[in-house]
């Protein structure tokens, strides 16, 4: 069962973006001592963006209350309008953020393919373009997500990352990371957080996913450019008031909620391996890497619409990620018993196929 959190279903992998507060942690929040955060006078909202500053490997942070946000003041900051970023075709910032980059700061999107959203620094040396003066795009930005949510969890190599930055140095391109689940690359790998952030220009890091906070992502990089950006976020809407209650969420999720993001990873295994062996072909298992599996459901004959709602009949509530592909996702409110309804729901769809 969902471990006590409210939740109308047995197992609900549908995003890991549904937790709900622990009684602790809104204890935290209820004492938090706050300010002004537009006057920066929020003293708890201070102390987590120099937490996530330091942790990361630049000189400063800034809180936004999404990682959307996060991401778009990170594009804002680094490509003029009319000039372009580059990213692999799953990526959040082009697949998920409904435009924003071209909305709001006035730039193009040009993307290469990946396998399951995998980063490869040659990827993206064959699709930048720069010193092209008046006649091509200029490439400013390359975004990497790590790990990569539509990809299905894929953890990114330190390797490639780091050739990447060398050849963009060269270039005169900036690099932006989307962070959004970087904690679950740091447990799953052993990689400091500040050895994947100190690569980039700036990382965008998400509290409201694993990590199990309500609100709010922080976006790091330069002093200078968190200055800039401070102003910018303010032009989109998001300066916020009294925010250090929302911050003294993401100081506890850092307290508590890192760690035990083995524990999520340990149980989208466990499922990985009862659907692999229900249904040879639904799940790759060397693709289950944290907290995230997508199972190919056509290959056990189903359509994914089809599956989700036979599941969700079951009280396991999953999304359709392609006609045939669902994910589920696990995180902070999925606990063993909840894993176990979900792995025997599932499995017990898999062996019998959709009803003829
Ligand atoms: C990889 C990635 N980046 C950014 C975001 C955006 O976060 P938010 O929903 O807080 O805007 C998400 C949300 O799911 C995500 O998966």
């Amino acid at each position: 069962m969902a471990s006590g959190t409210g939740s109308p279903y047995k197992a609900d992998l549908l995003s890991d973006t549904l937790t709900r507060p622990s009684e602790a942690m809104r204890e935290a929040m209820a004492g938090a001592e706050v300010g002004d955060d537009v006057f920066g006078e929020d003293p708890t909202l201070r102390a987590l963006e120099e937490r996530l500053a330091d942790l990361l490997g630049h000189e400063a942070g800034l809180f936004t209350p999404s990682g959307s946000m996060a991401n778009q003041l990170g594009v804002r900051l680094h490509v003029k309008p009319g000039e372009e970023l580059i990213g692999d075709s799953l990526a959040h910032v082009v697949r998920a953020e409904l435009g924003a980059a071209a909305v709001l700061s006035g730039i193009s999107s040009r993307t290469w393919a990946s396998e399951r959203g995998r980063f490869r620094a040659d990827d993206a040396a064959s699709l930048m373009v720069t010193g092209v003066g008046p006649y091509q795009v200029c490439t400013s930005l390359v975004v990497v997500e790590n790990t990569h949510n539509f990809g299905g969890g894929t953890v990114q190599s330190l390797e490639e990352i780091r050739r990447a930055r060398a050849l963009t140095r060269e270039r005169g391109v900036a690099m932006h990371l989307d962070g959004a689940r970087l904690f679950n690359a740091h447990v799953a790998s052993g990689v400091p957080v500040g050895d994947y952030g100190r690569e980039f220009d700036t990382v965008s890091v998400c509290l409201s996913k694993g990590l199990g906070a309500p609100v709010g992502s922080v976006l790091v990089g330069s002093a200078e450019a968190m200055a800039e950006s401070r102003v910018w976020r303010k032009r989109f809407g998001g300066g916020m008031r009294q925010a250090g209650i929302l911050a003294a969420a993401g100081l506890y999720a850092l307290e508590h909620n890192v760690e035990r993001l083995a524990e999520d990873h340990a149980r989208a295994r466990r499922a990985a391996e009862a659907l692999a062996e229900a249904a040879p072909g639904v799940v790759d298992l060397a693709t289950v890497e944290t907290n995230i599996v997508i199972a190919d459901v056509a290959a056990a004959g189903w359509t994914s619409a089809a599956f989700v709602e036979a599941a969700l009949a079951g009280g396991v509530r999953t999304y359709a990620v392609g006609p045939g592909a669902v994910r589920l996702v696990w995180h902070l409110d999925v606990d063993d018993a909840g894993t176990d309804v979900a792995v025997d729901v599932l499995t017990a769809l898999l062996r019998s196929g959709p009803a003829a």
